[in-house]
């Protein structure tokens, strides 16, 4: 299984059979700019909440691909509002599991505000683990630390998708913090950079994981990890 970083959080997770796309802000992201989003064609995409740093290329996606989008009930209902096909859209709300061809998705805590691009209320901004193909992958989304991390320690994670940007979400010395709670010794970072607010030192980020017996991956925008 592979993992793909389109810059900001936007992930590709190719996965038992299906290809699912995290979060997608790329042709709004200069740092993106070798990406081609029309080449991208995944069977599903999930938004993780309705900011636009999230959210801004998902409906084109969608309409290239025909993928099924999941998000939490009131961000999915603004994928209808835009004009998505009402049965490539799966709302679903804290507590629940999709099974999937490639396996489950549970969505789970975020601790962060939502707004959908038009302004109405986007639900509870959220994360996913996904078990696919005997292994078990946590994407949190934008999210501080929080102790409802605490009862992802159960799933056994082999990798997470940390924010470590700070200032919007967790910064470095918080991500080290929840990859403790979740017990999860692999750490890809993800929302940093992209805007001044949030670049960090990418070398001292990486020493501080070491530091704490962790792995810090950053790949390059448009570079692979196998997970
Ligand atoms: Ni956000
Ligand atoms: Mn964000």
């Amino acid at each position: 299984m592979k993992a793909t970083y389109f810059g900001q959080s936007c992930v590709q997770l190719e996965l038992n059979g299906a290809t699912v796309l995290l979060d997608p802000f790329i042709s709004y992201n200069p740092l993106a700019k070798e990406i081609d989003i029309d080449t991208l064609m995944p069977d599903y995409i999930f938004l993780s909440h309705g900011h636009g740093d999230h959210v801004a290329d998902v409906v084109h996606i969608q309409k290239n691909s025909g993928a099924q989008v999941a998000a939490i009930v009131e961000t999915a209902a603004w994928v209808g509002r835009q004009g998505v096909d009402e049965a490539k859209i799966t709302s679903f709300n804290f507590g629940g599991t999709l099974q999937t061809a490639f396996g489950s998705v549970k969505i789970v805590y975020a601790l962060h505000t939502n707004q959908t691009p038009d302004g109405q209320y986007g639900g509870v901004a959220a994360g996913f683990v996904f078990k696919s193909g005997g292994k078990t992958i946590y994407f949190a989304g934008d999210t501080a630390l929080t102790l409802e991390m605490k009862l992802l320690e159960r799933y056994q994670i082999d990798w997470a998708f940390l924010p470590i940007g700070g200032h919007y979400t967790m910064d470095v010395e918080d991500a080290i913090i929840a990859a403790d709670f979740i017990r999860c010794k692999n750490i890809v970072g993800i929302h940093y950079n992209t805007f001044p607010p949030i670049t960090i030192d990418t070398q001292s980020a990486v020493a501080a994981f070491e530091k704490a017996g962790l792995t810090l991956h950053l790949p390059a925008i448009g570079g692979s990890l196998n997970l």
